[in-house]
């Protein structure tokens, strides 16, 4: 019997961890990303507690979950650079290049992803494209540029649409951007940066993951670019 979507993302967090465990030593510092799939992965912390040095997480919602289990969250400002970062993905391509922030989640993402030493990205292979922009790219905007920023993305073919009634951890809003083209992922993420109120946009090109734990045949496996 196959298995669904939400076995597949267990398999494939249970893997990462199993990957994990044989590199986690006491001074390690874990970055936690943000998701249904990254949440699998939170389990599997909670159920091994292994002993390393701190956990850093990039939303409210995965610093609730490890904090309800008894698992302390520090504050990036307070650890130095974090030597793993585990995170989901909305879309990913063969250079390792993501589309992230469908849970509204892309700026601390970015944040930590940027400043770890080696983003491990779990997903199932329903994400896995050749070319990244069907799933839509959420741009965290101050909100008084929201209609600017979309006027903006307007002009490079983009249809905007602002996500109503959502407040960022950040206090900022969303506008999730479709029909971009995104062949060269890098020059749009840097373009979109450009753009005055730009907070983050969910374009992960600058700093794409170094390793991907995905299905394949029902498999989870781990790839290193
Ligand atoms: C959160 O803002 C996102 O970047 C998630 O990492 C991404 O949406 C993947 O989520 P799932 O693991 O729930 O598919």
């Amino acid at each position: 019997m196959e298995n669904s979507i939400s076995e597949t993302k267990q398999a494939v967090a249970r893997k990462a961890y199993e990957y994990l465990a044989t590199k986690l030593h006491k001074d390690c510092i874990l970055g936690i990303g943000t998701g249904s799939t990254t949440n699998f992965f939170i389990q599997e912390l909670i159920n091994k507690k292994p002993e390393i040095k701190a956990i850093v997480s990039s939303s409210i919602a995965s610093t609730q979950l490890l904090e309800e289990a008894g698992l302390e969250v520090s504050e990036l400002n307070d650890v130095g650079s974090p030597d793993f970062y585990i995170d989901g993905a909305d879309e990913i391509n063969d250079r390792f290049e993501m589309i992230k922030g469908g849970g509204g989640a892309l700026t601390r993402e970015k944040i930590i992803a940027s400043a770890s030493r080696k983003f491990i990205c779990i997903c199932d292979s329903s994400k896995k494209v050749k070319v990244l922009g069907k799933f839509p790219v959420a741009i965290e905007v101050v909100p008084m540029a929201r209609s600017y920023v979309a006027r903006q993305m307007v002009v490079k073919g983009g249809a905007p649409e602002y996500r109503v009634g959502f407040v960022s951890d950040n206090g900022n809003q969303i506008i999730d951007v479709r029909n971009l083209k995104l062949n060269v992922p890098y020059d749009f993420e840097n373009e979109i940066n450009n753009i005055p109120g730009v907070v983050a946009n969910g374009i992960f090109a600058a700093r794409k993951a170094d390793c991907l734990v995905i299905d394949k045949n029902g498999v989870p496996e781990v790839l290193e670019q």
